[in-house]
């Protein structure tokens, strides 16, 4: 019954990818790079939502620790690898947490990105919310992961009750690699049973892999009808050319299959999807990278919140190198 049901909806979805590749151009309306960072970004000095061992600071303070940086051509974003942090403390490691003062609803973002964080305790995410109405006006993350498992995790999350979306995640991308649904089954995008999440197919995706192959560029297209997420490596055998060269056009008609595809099959997309903020950020442990049971299977020592308070040097690769965040409208 399931299979059938599953199947069927599948093949909606990729009825529904073809027929949205019909019109598919945008025009660059932002392209931040480098000190242009700190003009299209805002540091959110706020209590952790997700009860990370982590302190997100103010700019001020990011400045002064180098724990942001920027040249023409560069942007670092990183948690602090210098101090040990008491046990005791109420206060967690310094990083930073970032927010796009513009915010977006249909849109293409294009993210060229050199290294995400990388390291037990760590978890770095890029997404896009309305923070003052979450879960209400929903979620896409794009780039998330921790303790430098698996692969890349794209996930929706929508408010309960509304959402049950069909989505075809067994995708092949144009590289050849098949992504899969985190839960088998789990069709909801309510966020209190976690969201719908996709695991990316390639393994340079997320972590020590995405690193070693000097990053790559995730891209997210968002219309009213669906939700597209594509991932490049910087080795993929095949990028499109508007990706690589970030061009002040894209047609995403010519980028092949994507990593995770959300028709809007039964849910309104404009009703449960308010205009969003690209949010970056790096936590450590909370309710993701910390879980006993998440952490312990990460093969990571002693407890996360342990570890990353008394070792600061594990952190020294705990950064985001982006090159630029493309907006096309
Ligand atoms: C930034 O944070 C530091 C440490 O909490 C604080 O002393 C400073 O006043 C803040 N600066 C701004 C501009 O908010
Ligand atoms: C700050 O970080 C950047 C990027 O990692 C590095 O190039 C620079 O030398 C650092 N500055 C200081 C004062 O340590
Ligand atoms: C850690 O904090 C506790 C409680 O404030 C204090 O008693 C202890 O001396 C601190 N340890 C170190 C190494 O600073
Ligand atoms: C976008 O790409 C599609 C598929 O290759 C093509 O048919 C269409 O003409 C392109 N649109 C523009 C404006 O170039
Ligand atoms: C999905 O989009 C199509 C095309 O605009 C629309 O006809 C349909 O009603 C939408 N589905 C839902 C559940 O909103």
């Amino acid at each position: 019954m399931k299979g059938a049901f599953w199947i069927s909806f599948r093949l909606m979805a990729i009825a529904s990818t073809i027929s949205a590749a019909l019109c598919a151009t945008y025009s660059r309306s932002e392209n931040i790079v480098g000190t242009g960072f700190y003009d299209s970004f805002n540091f959110e000095a706020i209590t952790d939502p997700n009860h990370g061992r982590v302190n997100y600071v103010n700019k001020t303070t990011a400045m002064s620790q180098n724990l942001t940086f920027a040249s023409a051509n560069t942007f670092i974003l990183r948690g602090d690898w210098k101090t040990v942090i008491n046990d005791s403390s109420t206060t967690g490691r310094n990083s930073v947490r970032i927010r796009s003062n513009n915010a977006y609803t249909t849109h293409v973002a294009v993210f060229d990105i050199v290294h995400i964080p990388q390291g037990c305790g760590t978890w770095p995410a890029i997404w896009e919310t309305n923070e003052a109405n979450w879960p209400n006006g929903g979620e896409v993350d794009i780039v998330e992961g921790v303790n430098d498992q698996g692969n890349d995790q794209v996930t929706l999350h929508t408010v309960a009750g509304q959402a049950l979306w069909m989505y075809d995640a067994y995708l092949t991308d144009t590289n050849g690699v098949r992504s899969t649904v985190v839960i088998s089954g789990q069709l909801n995008c309510d966020t209190s049973v976690n969201g719908c999440g996709v695991n990316v197919g390639q393994a340079s995706s997320f972590g020590p892999t995405f690193n070693a192959d000097g990053g790559g560029w995730y891209a997210m297209e968002r219309t009213n009808t669906f939700i597209n997420v594509w991932f490049w490596s910087r080795k993929a055998t095949i990028v499109p050319a508007d990706v690589s060269a970030g061009g002040t056009t894209v047609n995403t008609s010519n980028w092949g299959t994507p990593v995770a595809n959300f028709p809007n099959t039964t849910c309104n997309f404009p009703q449960f999807f308010d205009a969003h903020n690209i949010i970056i950020n790096l936590n450590f442990c909370g309710d993701f990278a910390g879980q006993a049971s998440v952490y312990a299977s990460s093969g990571c020592p002693s407890t996360c919140k342990s570890y990353v308070d008394n070792n600061p040097a594990a952190f020294g690769n705990a950064y985001f190198w982006i090159n630029s965040i493309n907006i096309y409208q």
